[in-house]
C-alpha cells in the first residue's frame, strides 16, 4: 500500500545529444533504478527525436509540431515528476535541449497569457529533477555563476515559470579528472536517488 503511495510517473529527458556520453549512462541508471523501485517511467533522448530545433514561427498559433514534439507534450502532460539530464556547455544548457524547450513549452500548453496582463501555470502538480554535469568544479557553478546555468534558466525560467515545482538539482562536477572507478560510483549514486 504505502508503494503504491509512494510511486510515481516519471518521465526522464536526456538533453545531451549522445546515448554513448557519461550524461547516456547517468540517464540509463536512472531509469533502471526507477524501475526497480516500482515507479512508472517514460523516456526521451533528445538527440532520437526527429524536430527543428529552431523555433522558426513563434507567433503562429496554428504552427503544425513534429509527431515526436506531439508525443513529447503527451509524456509531460501524463508525468508527475520530470528528470532532465544534461551536461554545461558554454556556462548554459546544450542547444538541444533549449531548442527542445522553446518548441514544446508552447504558450496554450504550459502556459497562458490572460487578458488582465497576468498569466497561468498549466504545468503545476509536477516537480524536476535536474542531473547536471561539467568539468569545473560544482561549487563554481552554483556559486561563482550564482547557478546561471541551471537555476536561473531552467529552474526558475522555465520550470517555475510553468508551475512545475520543487525542482531539485544535483551537480556532478570535474567529470574529465573522474576515472572510470569514480564514475563508476556516481553511476550507483544516481540509480539509488532515482528509487
Ligand atoms: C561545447 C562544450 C562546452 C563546455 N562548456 C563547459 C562549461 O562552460 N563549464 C564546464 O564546467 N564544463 C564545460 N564543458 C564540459 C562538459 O560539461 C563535460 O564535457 C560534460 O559534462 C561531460 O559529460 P559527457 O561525458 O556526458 O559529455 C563543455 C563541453 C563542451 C563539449
Amino acid at each position: 500500500m504505502l508503494e503504491c503511495q509512494l510511486m510515481k510517473k516519471i518521465l526522464v529527458i536526456l538533453g545531451h545529444p549522445s546515448t554513448e556520453s557519461f550524461n547516456g549512462a547517468i540517464f540509463e541508471h536512472y531509469i533502471k533504478g526507477a524501475r526497480a523501485s516500482g515507479h512508472q517511467i517514460r523516456s526521451l533522448e533528445l538527440g532520437k527525436l526527429n524536430f527543428d530545433v529552431v523555433f522558426r514561427n513563434p507567433h503562429d498559433q496554428n504552427a503544425k509540431l513534429e509527431p515526436d514534439l506531439k508525443r513529447a507534450q503527451k509524456d509531460i502532460l501524463w508525468a508527475e515528476h520530470l528528470v532532465f539530464i544534461y551536461p554545461i556547455w558554454w556556462g548554459n544548457i546544450p542547444a538541444l535541449l533549449k531548442g527542445f524547450i522553446d518548441r514544446v513549452f508552447l504558450s496554450g500548453f504550459s502556459h497562458r497569457y490572460l487578458s488582465n496582463g497576468g498569466y497561468e501555470k498549466l504545468l503545476s502538480g509536477r516537480s524536476a529533477h535536474l542531473i547536471v554535469t561539467m568539468d569545473g568544479p560544482t561549487i563554481f557553478e552554483s556559486i561563482y555563476l550564482r547557478g546561471s546555468a541551471t537555476t536561473r534558466v531552467m529552474k526558475q525560467a522555465v520550470l517555475e515559470f510553468c508551475g512545475i515545482k520543487p525542482v531539485k538539482i544535483t551537480r556532478i562536477g570535474q567529470l574529465r579528472k573522474k576515472d572510470k572507478a569514480a564514475r563508476e560510483k556516481i553511476l550507483e549514486k544516481i540509480a539509488e536517488l532515482a528509487g
